[in-house]
């Protein structure tokens, strides 16, 4: 039997994900030819999201420099500070891409690797938010949990000081944990919309966090980036305006994908990346043994939602 405080809690959780949520692309698609409707639409929420601070700063403050293709430039070792400074705010403004390495703790890290073994197989103990779900695609399998922040100490950390920065209020992460393993050492020859294609997940303004475990190399599907596609410039307008998949099969894309890099990491990185710029994972595209990926996913856009843009 639910009690009250349950009953409550998940009213308040459907309405985040239903009438609550953080708007997407689903009305530009609807609106398609329609692209008065759609300019004032995108207007109206862009107007919202830059009188936020924050936004306003990692968003809207344009960036005139060449942005170098070279990771390293993108990527900090915190060692043992476990916290992001100013300097790597202002490099995450410029690129929307920001990567930490040697980020959390021993202990904390294999905390995440023993919930990643779980996932891998099959063998759930009690802390996960509820059964984690499997899902079978051609060529993948994934096999998904969710987690409390509380659990992690310095994840949480790292969390609260983004958020404050970014959306000015520090916001609970959604947390998931992705365990992806390629099935019969097959190799991806197509693209999977909204996923290995290069897109945008929503035109407003928002962030992911990513945690690995372990090291991705070239050949473990690492997430790429165009840096820069973040900033709500009129090519960024141009985009959203006109786009019928918000990805780069869309011809506007290609004024934003100027420097995409991919993102290689070494074990226990954190990444942080404006999503609202264009992005994916790549494809496995060779055979070697190790076809899994283990990825933490924050996201933020049920507790970031609707009224946090309008107020
Ligand atoms: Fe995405």
């Amino acid at each position: 039997m639910f009690s009250n405080i349950e009953k409550l809690l998940n009213i308040k959780r459907y309405l985040n994900k239903t009438l609550f949520k953080t708007p997407g692309v689903e009305y530009l698609k609807k609106n398609y030819s329609f692209k008065e409707r759609k300019k004032k639409h995108i207007n109206f929420w862009m107007t919202r999201a830059s009188k936020n601070g924050g936004l306003n700063k990692y968003f809207f403050k344009s960036n005139n420099e060449d942005l170098s293709k070279d990771l390293s430039n993108y990527t900090y070792d915190v060692k043992n500070k476990f916290d992001i400074s100013n300097e790597m705010f202002e490099v995450l403004s410029k690129s929307g891409l920001l990567i930490i390495e040697n980020a959390l703790p021993e202990d904390e890290r294999e905390k995440v690797i023993n919930l990643f073994n779980e996932l891998k197989f099959k063998d759930y103990s009690n802390v996960w938010e509820s059964k984690p779900t499997c899902f079978f695609r051609e060529t993948t399998e994934i096999n998904i949990g969710k987690l409390k922040i509380d659990d992690f100490k310095f994840l949480k950390r790292y969390s609260d000081q983004a958020t404050k920065e970014i959306f000015n209020k520090v916001t609970e992460p959604s947390i998931e944990l992705h365990y992806l393993k390629l099935k019969n050492l097959a190799i991806e020859n197509t693209n999977i919309k909204g996923e290995t294609f290069i897109h945008s997940d929503r035109f407003i303004p928002h962030f992911k966090m990513f945690y690995t475990p372990y090291e991705i190399g070239e050949d473990d599907a690492p997430f790429q980036y165009a840096l820069g596609s973040h900033k709500v410039t009129p090519d960024y307008l141009d985009f959203f305006l006109n786009a019928k998949s918000f990805d780069e099969t869309d011809i506007e894309s290609k004024k934003l994908i100027k420097n995409i890099v991919s993102v290689k990491a070494k074990k226990n990185s954190l990444y942080i990346a404006f999503t609202n710029g264009l992005h994916r994972r790549t494809p496995f595209k060779k055979i070697s043994e190790k076809k899994e990926r283990n990825m933490m996913f924050f996201q933020y856009v049920e507790r970031f939602n609707k009224f946090n843009y309008l107020f």
